[in-house]
């Protein structure tokens, strides 16, 4: 196994949070606002790639695709995918973010919610290349990833290692915009989430003046959108 397969996240730890995930995160204002900001500024359309797809909670705001293609490296999160969404719609695949089994140039859009956090910083490099890869040209890719805000690191959350207690997961890496900004140089970045903000405004405040929080190391996630 490579350095990097051993430290990033590995499929073992999401397959055992399979069950649990949508009573956890799905019942999370602050979560769902994110993946539904991401696929706001995705403007789903064409064949779309929901890579690092979970238990598929952005799949019912993907309504506009002709085609979804929901990849994760977890099993157990494919089959929840399966029993939620039966049918040709949604075509499930195993594998990884960071060698992607599509050809070039294969879609019109990528989505990758919350997983380049589960990533070393080398395998995240990585990631951002395969993304682009299988984008068509003029195609649009909408990445979410944790912040390291000025909240957390006043609270001292960890920048990278294993998160807390609470959480499943084996490894987290918080970005700074500017880190987010190094793997997508053209791509526009704008904070989401706000733990301290009703449910009916976190699109709001993303919209009016998300771009300006995330400067400021505001906002719980960062969403970077750009085409290839
Ligand atoms: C925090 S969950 C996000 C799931 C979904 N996108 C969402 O927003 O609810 C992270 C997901 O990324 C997947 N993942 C982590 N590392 C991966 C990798 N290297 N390749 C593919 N999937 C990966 C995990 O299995 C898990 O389903």
């Amino acid at each position: 196994m490579s350095e990097s397969a051993r430290i990033s996240s590995s499929a073992t730890a999401w397959d055992g949070m399979a069950r649990e995930y949508d009573g956890d995160r799905g019942h999370d204002p602050v979560y769902v606002a994110c993946v539904r900001q991401a696929v706001a500024d995705l403007e789903p359309c064409g064949r779309v790639l929901d890579c690092g797809c979970g238990t598929g909670l952005a799949t019912p705001y993907l309504h506009a695709a002709e085609r979804i293609d929901a990849l994760d490296f977890s099993a157990r999160m494919l089959e929840v995918v399966q029993a939620k969404f039966p049918g040709h719609r949604v075509r499930t695949r195993q594998g990884d973010v960071r060698a992607l089994p599509y050809a070039d140039r294969s879609f019109d859009r990528v989505l990758v919610a919350n997983v380049l956090q589960h990533l070393v910083p080398a395998d995240q490099l990585r990631a951002a290349a395969e993304i682009r890869r299988v984008l068509k040209p003029g195609g649009r890719y909408a990445v979410t990833v944790h912040h390291f805000s000025l909240t957390k690191q006043r609270a001292h959350w960890k920048k990278q290692g294993r998160p807390g207690s609470h959480d499943g997961c084996d490894y987290i890496f918080r970005y700074t915009c500017e880190e987010l900004a190094a793997l997508f140089p053209n791509a526009r970045i704008r904070a989401v989430g706000f733990y301290r903000w009703p449910a009916r405004s976190q699109l709001l405040l993303t919209r009016l003046a998300g771009h300006w929080l995330a400067r400021r190391g505001h906002g719980h996630m960062l969403c970077a959108c750009g085409t290839r």
